[in-house]
């Protein structure tokens, strides 16, 4: 198969049908625009397994998603969407960037969910957008902007459902989206413990409940153990369903 793209955690492939594409999960990791760089052993098998099972999941309730299946344990298969350049980020409780840029504190339960946009481009750093900023650079159109906003604050109340009965709070998450050729809006790129800050509602300290990639940015440890967590957890509650 042709290798179209090679990101930071999965690699894209080419397949024979020029309508599906296979995504192939790796263990590597980065962080800080790959400033940091580093291995988590069977995260790529957990990412693809995770994110399957939520795509499955968000799909059954109506989201449209680039899901079609998954022919092993670290590969995906997904529509050929083109995936818009903007990285939509869902927050529900302040952590990371926030805290960094606005000095609220880390934990603090936001008045509302809020949705950034930031620009997917690893060269420039990922800026965070204004609204005038994506008409400026004219990546989306006003109303592709609502959509995308209306899908992640509609994903983000299926999802903090989901994790708070898996005893895990949703704290924060990143989306990406595509469109076919027929300008369809579709849930692409992956739902993952990379992707996601997930706190573990039965920990009370603040390192220890932390089940997500943040364990390995701020070497924490027990990154795998957290990852295998997730999934355990993740699959418990969709066999119960
Ligand atoms: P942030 O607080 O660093 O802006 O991250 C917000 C959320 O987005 C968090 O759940 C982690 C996720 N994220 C990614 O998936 N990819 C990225 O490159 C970054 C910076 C964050
Ligand atoms: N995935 C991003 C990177 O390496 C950042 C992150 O997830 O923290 O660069």
């Amino acid at each position: 198969m042709e290798k179209l793209y090679e990101g930071k955690a999965k690699i894209l492939y080419q397949t024979d049908d020029p309508d599906i594409l296979l995504t192939y999960y790796k263990d590597d990791a980065t962080a800080f625009n790959a400033q940091k760089r580093g291995q988590i052993v069977g995260k790529g098998e957990i990412n693809c397994t995770v994110s399957t099972a939520l795509f499955q999941w968000l799909e059954s309730l109506g989201i449209p998603t680039h899901y079609i299946d998954r022919p092993s344990s670290r590969e995906m298969r997904v529509k050929a969407i083109k995936i818009i350049p903007l990285e939509v980020v869902v927050r529900n409780i302040a952590a990371g960037s926030l805290c960094k840029q606005t000095g609220l504190k880390e934990g603090k339960v936001l008045p509302f969910p809020l949705v950034e946009f930031y620009l997917k481009d690893d060269a420039l750093g990922d800026p965070l957008l204004t609204p005038d900023r994506i008409k400026v650079i004219d990546i989306a159109s006003e109303e592709q902007v609502n959509q995308l906003r209306d899908l992640a604050l509609q994903i983000n109340q299926y999802l903090q459902e989901f994790f708070d009965k898996c005893q895990i709070i949703l704290v924060d998450f990143k989306l990406e989206f595509g469109v076919d050729k027929t300008g369809k809006i579709y849930l692409g790129d992956e739902i993952s413990p990379d992707t996601c800050r997930l706190w573990d509602k039965t920990q009370e300290d603040a390192q220890a409940r932390i089940l997500d990639k943040d364990r390995f940015r701020r070497d924490l440890g027990d990154v795998e153990t957290a990852y295998q967590q997730v999934q355990a957890r993740v699959l418990q509650q969709i066999e119960s369903l």
